[in-house]
């Protein structure tokens, strides 16, 4: 009864804010108004009344129901992260109990990437979930690392957590990769599903062997080299310009943790025309994982992939494996190629309901679910 209270109130607040609106949505509030005194009446559940909204009624959705949160969710607030240590230990960690692979040097990344965007949930001042919004520009952020702690969770705390960071970071839009089991969830705040994909585990010396056999097409004329021996301007605006938009401070600690392989496929006018990453995961047994694998063709993917593995083989203290989140669907024919064996479906999604800049068709291996 508490949650359904509390639930109304929000929703009284979504009208409150929607009066101040244009006039078109005028006639959306008397109707939710009615349904509201209905359900007050009759006992109407939550998600009916959500049922009958509209989804520009669920995009204005959020910042109400932070507004509301405070008096019904007591000793509730989140806190934005900025140390090191702090991402590391209550992101990252989070992540790997969750599985999804994190980096061993996400935490320094991360903050380079989003300095304003990270938070942590906290409820008496104790950690209970975590979230990051990357603002890549006023109209865009990316959603990630989105966690509640086991115990805490079906209580309202993610949606308020993901309300009051969105509130915090202000961008139009955002997109997120999501877990395929929670498409439906984000629906219900008018996000839509554009790719399909997932991620992909390879044993090395089996995708390796995929390469040697189906011998990556010999015409494609270009050289791999590893990347400090590249002009760092034109790998900076290969990445911008397949990326849609620029990341300089990210890529400045991306491509040099230690431990990571960074290769850069120069074509024979010496313009760039594909890069690769890997990094090793914070959990060694997972071995490493890539991100991006971006490439103008499959056929420069694939050797940039050959490349990698090569070097990566050669690493003894690291096992042969490593995971890449792949979601176009040429990017999975090549990691089905390769034997991929998929780990978990996920789905890219944006709350517009069109994909932001940048060329979707290059990226073989997203650079990384948390962040874009
Ligand atoms: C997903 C997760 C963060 C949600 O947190 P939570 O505290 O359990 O969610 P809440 O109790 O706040 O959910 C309240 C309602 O808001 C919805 N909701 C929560 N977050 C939402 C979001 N970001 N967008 C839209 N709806 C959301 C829920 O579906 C629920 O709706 P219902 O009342 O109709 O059932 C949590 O379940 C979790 O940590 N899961 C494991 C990690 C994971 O899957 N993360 C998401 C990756 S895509």
């Amino acid at each position: 009864m508490v949650k359904f209270q509390f639930e109304l109130h929000v929703y009284r607040l979504v009208i409150a804010n929607m009066r101040v609106n244009n006039a078109k949505r005028v006639d959306e509030v008397r109707r939710l108004d009615k349904n509201i005194d209905k359900a007050l009446l009759s006992g109407v559940s939550f998600k009916t009344l959500q049922l009958r909204t509209s989804k520009t009624a669920m995009g204005l959705f959020m910042r109400p129901y932070i507004e509301g949160v405070s008096s019904f969710m007591e000793g509730f607030r989140i806190r934005k992260l900025v140390t090191e240590s702090e991402v590391e230990s209550i992101v990252i960690k989070a992540q790997a109990e969750e599985n999804w692979r994190p980096g061993l040097k996400d935490a320094e990344c991360f903050l380079a990437c989003s300095p304003s965007g990270i938070f942590v949930g906290e409820v008496n001042e104790k950690p209970i979930g975590c979230i990051l919004i990357t603002k890549y520009s006023e109209d865009f952020g990316y959603v990630g690392s989105y966690i509640v702690w086991k115990e805490f969770r079906g209580k309202g705390y993610g949606f308020a957590m993901y309300s009051a960071a969105l509130d915090r970071v202000k961008v139009k839009t955002t997109a997120g990769c999501a877990l395929l089991e929670r498409e439906k969830m984000y629906h219900k705040i008018g996000a839509r599903g554009h790719f399909y994909g997932g991620r992909y585990d390879f044993h090395i010396p089996t995708s390796m062997s995929c390469l040697s056999e189906t011998s990556t097409d010999e015409s494609v004329s270009m050289n791999v080299q590893c990347f400090n021996k590249v002009n760092k301007e034109a790998l900076f605006a290969y990445d911008s310009h397949v990326f849609g938009l620029p990341r300089h401070a990210f890529l400045n600690k991306w491509l040099y943790v230690s431990g990571s392989h960074s290769l850069v496929a120069i074509d024979d006018d010496g313009a760039v025309v594909g890069y690769v990453t890997a990094r090793p995961t914070y959990v060694k047994e997972d071995g490493y994982r890539i991100g991006p694998l971006f490439a103008d063709s499959s056929s420069i993917a694939e050797k940039l992939l050959k490349a990698l593995f090569e070097i990566l083989l050669q690493q003894e203290e690291a096992p042969p494996t490593i995971c890449m989140d792949s979601f176009t669907e040429e990017a999975q024919v090549l990691a089905r190629k390769l034997q991929g064996r998929k780990l978990v479906e996920m789905v890219y999604m944006t709350t517009s309901g069109t994909l932001p800049s940048g060329y979707f068709d290059k990226w073989f291996g997203h650079t990384s679910v948390e962040m874009g």
